[in-house]
C-alpha cells in the first residue's frame, strides 16, 4: 500500500478514487498549509503528494523524500516546485490543464466588469449609507462593450476570454510565445507586440504563467505606455507585475484601475497600499474556485497519481522533457 499525502481536504472524489486504487490517503487537517517543515516531513513518509499551489517544494524536501515519486499539483499553474529539480530525481510532476480554463476566465470576466463598473465600490458606499439619490455624474465607469482587450498569454484561459471579449464586440489584441493563425481566423484576434498592446488596449489581462521570462513582465516602463483610464487584470500569479511599480502608477493617475485575483505575497498584507485604492478590486485568488471545477482538479491530481503508482505514465506530465 502507497502513502500518498493530501496537503488540504479536497473537494470530489480524490480520497476516494485514491483508496479505491488501494493506496493510503493522509489528509492534512488544517485549513491552513502545512509549515514547510511539516510538509517536509510528510514528503520524507509518502509515496506521493496531492498539493496546492501554495505549497513550496524545494530541492532539500524532494532529497528527504526518497520513496516519493510524483507530485501532482492541484492547479494548472506549477511555479511552486522545479519541474526540472524533480526529475533529475526521478519524480514526477503534474498539473491539472483544461479543466479549470473556462472558470478561470468567468472570473476574469467578472473582475475587469468590476473594475470598469465600479461594482465593488459602490457596493461599499452603497453599504456604508452613501446613497441618497440617483445621479447623472454618480459612479460613471468605462464601457466594456466595443471596447479593446488585450491578452498577454494566449493559451487556454487566455482564449477563454477572447471568446467572451467577442460576444461584447470587442477588438481582441493578444502578445503570446507562438502565433494562433487558426485563433485568430476563428475569433478575429490581431497578434501585436506587447508595447503595442499596452499602448492600445483599454483592458489588459493577464494569463501567462510565471516562469523566468514573465517574472516582472509589467513594471513601471509598462504601465507608462498604458492609456491614463486602462483597467489591469491578474488571475495569472502576482510575481508577473511589479507590485510596487502598480502602486505607484495608481498612486500617479497613470492608469484606471486594477482587478487582482492574484497578488505577491498571497495573503496580501491588509496594510498593503494596494487596498488604499478605491479603483482596485482584489479576490483571495479563487479564479478557479466552482465547486465543479475544483473537483475535477482534485480528480485530476489523483488519477495523475493512481497512473504513476501503477507504474504507467502520468496523464498530465509537466517534467517529462527533463526526464
Ligand atoms: P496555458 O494554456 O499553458 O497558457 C499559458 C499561455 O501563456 C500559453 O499560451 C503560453 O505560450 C503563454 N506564454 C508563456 N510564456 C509567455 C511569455 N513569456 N510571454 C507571453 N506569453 C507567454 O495555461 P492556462 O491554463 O491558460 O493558465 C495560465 C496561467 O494562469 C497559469 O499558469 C496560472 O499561473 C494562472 N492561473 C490562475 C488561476 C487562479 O486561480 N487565479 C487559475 C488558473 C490558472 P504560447 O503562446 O506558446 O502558447
Ligand atoms: C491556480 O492558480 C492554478 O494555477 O490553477
Amino acid at each position: 500500500m502507497a502513502r500518498v499525502f493530501l496537503t488540504r481536504e479536497m473537494p470530489g472524489r480524490a480520497v476516494e478514487i485514491l483508496q479505491a486504487a488501494g493506496h493510503q490517503a493522509v489528509v492534512w487537517p488544517d485549513e491552513l498549509p502545512p509549515p514547510q517543515v511539516e510538509l517536509a516531513a510528510e514528503l520524507a513518509q509518502s509515496h506521493a503528494a496531492l498539493t496546492t499551489v501554495v505549497d513550496r517544494i524545494t530541492p532539500a524536501m524532494l532529497d528527504g523524500a526518497p520513496d516519493l515519486r510524483i507530485v501532482a499539483n492541484m492547479a494548472v499553474g506549477y511555479d511552486n516546485i522545479s519541474p526540472a529539480e524533480a526529475a533529475e530525481r526521478g519524480i514526477w510532476v503534474t498539473n491539472t490543464p483544461g479543466v479549470l480554463a473556462e472558470t478561470t476566465a468567468d472570473m476574469a470576466w467578472a473582475l475587469l466588469m468590476s473594475a470598469a463598473r465600479r461594482v465593488t465600490e459602490s457596493d461599499r458606499h452603497t453599504r456604508a449609507g452613501g446613497w441618497r439619490t440617483w445621479s447623472p455624474t454618480g459612479f460613471l465607469g468605462m464601457d466594456v462593450f466595443g471596447a479593446t482587450l488585450g491578452i498577454i498569454g494566449l493559451g487556454e484561459i487566455g482564449e477563454a476570454m477572447a471568446r467572451r471579449a467577442v460576444g461584447f464586440k470587442m477588438r481582441v489584441l493578444y502578445h503570446s510565445r507562438t502565433r494562433k493563425p487558426a485563433l485568430e481566423a476563428d475569433l478575429g484576434l490581431e497578434q501585436v507586440g506587447l508595447d503595442e498592446l499596452l499602448a492600445v488596449s483599454d483592458y489588459v489581462s493577464l494569463h501567462c504563467p510565471l516562469t523566468p521570462e514573465t517574472r516582472g513582465l509589467l513594471g513601471a516602463r509598462e504601465f507608462g505606455l498604458m492609456k491614463k483610464r486602462a483597467i489591469l487584470v491578474n488571475t495569472a500569479r502576482g510575481q508577473v507585475i511589479d507590485q510596487d511599480a502598480l502602486v505607484s502608477a495608481l498612486r500617479d493617475g497613470t492608469m484606471g484601475g486594477a482587478a487582482l485575483d492574484v497578488t505577491d505575497p498571497e495573503p496580501l498584507p491588509l496594510a498593503h497600499p494596494l487596498f488604499s485604492f478605491e479603483n482596485v478590486v482584489i479576490t483571495p485568488h479563487i479564479a478557479s474556485g466552482s465547486m465543479a471545477t475544483r473537483s475535477k482538479m482534485a480528480d485530476m491530481a489523483a488519477e495523475n497519481i493512481v497512473a504513476v503508482l501503477a507504474g504507467k505514465e502520468p496523464i498530465n506530465p509537466v517534467n517529462r522533457g527533463h526526464r
